[in-house]
């Protein structure tokens, strides 16, 4: 029959595709960044361009250049614009078809994060409903946290303000032996995190990083804790089961 012969040849097809079938696991990536309201951090990373001499300018075909999904829908513009079209943790800012955001003057420059805090009652201070109404009368007590709001408290978040949040599921088998780059991007002033020199292991981590790279090497699957152009304090653990993946997921 028809349809089973061609599901045959799909199948045929997939088994002689070079790349390693994929292994999609949830990463979570925190960089503690200072900044004002107007100013935002995105992600940038994938492999090291020094290990991989056949990277190319362009996350939909560079081997360099890792898969993600973005897990949060939230109720935020920017975030929200920004996440749409954004497939790759890539080094080379706006993706082809990224969402735009129409009162920033410039495309997202690179994957989105989410400002966060450790202050579990902490409410925006242009959302009235949070003040007024309060977090503790609404019937579902996560409406104002960061993954449904776009930004603020999660419980993720132990250390403090200003941890800007990276929460996606990344495909761990386009990393390198589950390792891979990542260096934030500070806007609108366009500036990259300086170099760092990670040699080291991070605390309360099992695992060796390769030998020292420039950039904050993270691992796939877990949460890593990155201080904005530092190596140390840094660490890498098991995610926090609690915000779970939402529904749809
Ligand atoms: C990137 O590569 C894809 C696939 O080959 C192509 O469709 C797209 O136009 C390229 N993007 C740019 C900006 O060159």
């Amino acid at each position: 029959m028809v349809p089973s012969v061609l599901a045959l040849l799909v199948l045929a097809c997939a088994s002689t595709a070079q790349l390693p079938p994929s292994d999609w696991q949830r990463t979570i990536i925190f960089i503690h960044k200072e900044t004002s309201p107007s100013q935002y951090v995105f992600l940038r990373g994938g492999l090291d361009h020094s290990r991989r001499p056949d990277c190319v300018h362009n996350a939909t075909v560079d081997p360099c250049s890792i898969p993600i999904w973005h897990i949060w829908t939230t109720r935020y513009g920017k975030y929200n614009a920004w996440r749409q079209g954004d497939n790759f943790l890539d080094w080379y800012g706006p993706e082809w078809g990224q969402g735009m955001v129409e009162s920033i003057n410039f495309p997202p420059q690179g994957t989105p994060m989410m400002w966060t805090t450790d202050a579990s009652g902490w409410c925006d201070p242009n959302d009235m409903a949070c003040y007024y109404q309060g977090r503790l009368t609404m019937n579902d007590p996560d409406y104002f946290n960061a993954e449904r709001a776009g930004f603020g408290y999660t419980p993720r978040n132990k250390w403090g303000e200003h941890y800007w949040m990276l929460d996606v599921l990344m495909d761990c088998s386009r990393t390198w032996e589950g390792w891979f780059n990542v260096k934030a991007y500070l806007t609108p002033e366009r500036e990259w995190e300086p170099d760092i020199w990670q040699r080291d292991s991070c605390t309360s981590c099992r695992y060796m990083p390769p030998p020292s790279s420039r950039n904050h090497m993270a691992r796939c699957g877990v949460t890593n804790v990155f201080q904005w152009g530092k190596p140390f304090p840094c660490e890498i653990f098991p995610n926090h089961p609690d915000p779970a993946l939402p529904d749809n997921y």
